[in-house]
């Protein structure tokens, strides 16, 4: 078996009264890049500590490679995480910080400045061994902290938002880099963000978390065109998918006081949402009425808001549209770009 496979089976977590996690089971493959995402909150940092072993679960198992290792100390379970805050000593140079976790299990110093040499290479530090963390930038501290992890060669690497320090263009790069990183390395790396857009970018699989739950398990392009729940629609993309209220009667769908066309057929009448996402929408002769509210030009994209019944939508387009503020227009969307959900538990349909 290749080495990496990771298991969450009814992982329950409490805390005092509180239940942060209700419940999560996971499956993630040898070499996966596999990202948490959800909202601040949901739970994903308590689970990547989980797997680490430097929180206990209240129920549930954690297998790695088919072993039990749910009781085990974060020494014996072959993982290395990188933390947010980065978490380096201070005191010591990079060379030291990128070897201490070889130096802590008894490996010779001849090996120990082989390995480092190596790690430091793989991210590009190599000019920065003699420093310490005080001397270097933010985005060099973090190639120390991902180097430190890289350098034992561990069967699995979390990392904690690892890029959530950087500015705007460096966090674009580092991301870029660290996808090529974990493809050369091949290792599994269960990776934790609250951006989409990184996620999106990154991962193999996505879990995204809401509230303590797993709302969804998916490649990036199933998660965006197949969201599961409503919380989910409204989570991802940017911006996010506009939901209206509707009526869905046999083929149509009652939006803002217009019928339009439904994908599918229902059975009984209900009351559902309708999910559409930005770049889906266009200004036509048909479909429901709305009011030109504001025209964004973003340069290479264009976002118009709208109000439509009670609700504001947001239209995505490569060029700003032929509209002025106050118009009073038409939002058309096709069956096939129309996503329901079940009005009252959020469930897609
Ligand atoms: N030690 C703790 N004691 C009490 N509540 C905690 C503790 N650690 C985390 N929580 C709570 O658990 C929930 C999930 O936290 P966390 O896993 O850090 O979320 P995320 O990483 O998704 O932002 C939050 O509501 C947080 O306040
Ligand atoms: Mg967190």
């Amino acid at each position: 078996m290749s080495k990496g496979s990771v298991r969450l089976e009814g992982i329950v977590k409490r805390h005092g009264v509180t239940t942060v996690l209700h419940g999560v089971d996971l499956a993630i493959e040898p070499g996966e890049f596999f990202v948490l995402l959800g909202p601040s909150g949901s739970g994903k940092t308590t689970t990547l500590r989980i797997l680490a072993g430097l929180e206990a679960v209240s129920e549930g198992r954690v297998l790695m490679d088919g072993a039990d290792v749910t009781l085990q100390e974060p020494g014996e379970r072959d993982v290395a995480m990188v933390f947010q805050s980065y978490a380096l000593y201070p005191h010591m140079t990079v060379a030291q910080n990128i070897g201490f976790p070889l130096k802590m299990v008894g490996t010779t110093p001849a090996e120990v400045r082989r390995a480092v040499a190596d790690a430091a290479a793989k991210v590009d530090i190599g000019h920065l061994l003699t420093r310490t963390p005080g001397q270097l930038s933010g985005g060099q501290q973090q190639r120390v902290a991902l180097a430190r992890a890289i350098v034992r060669q561990p069967r699995l690497f979390l990392l904690d938002e690892p890029l959530s320090n950087l500015d705007a263009k460096l966090r674009l790069e580092t991301r870029l880099e660290l996808r090529a990183l974990q493809r050369s390395l091949g290792a599994t790396t269960v990776y934790v963000t609250h951006d989409q857009e990184e996620a999106m970018t990154l991962a193999d699989r996505i879990a995204v978390f809401m509230d303590g739950r797993i709302a969804q398990v998916g490649t990036p392009r199933e998660v965006f065109a197949q969201p599961r729940t409503v919380d989910v629609a409204a989570f991802i993309g940017t911006p996010p998918m506009n939901l209206l209220p509707a009526r869905w009667e046999g083929t149509t769908l009652a939006i803002a006081g217009e019928r339009v066309p439904a994908p599918a057929a229902t059975g009984a009448p209900r009351d559902v949402t309708v999910g559409v996402r930005p770049g889906d929408l266009r200004i036509g002769a048909s479909g429901i009425p709305a009011r030109v509210e504001r025209i964004e030009d973003l340069g290479d994209t264009a976002i118009t808001s709208f109000t439509a019944g009670t609700r504001l939508v947001k239209q995505k387009t490569e060029r700003v549209p032929d509209v002025r503020e106050g118009d009073s227009v038409r939002l058309a969307f096709g069956p096939e770009a129309t996503h329901i959900f079940d009005r009252a538990t959020g469930a897609r349909l």
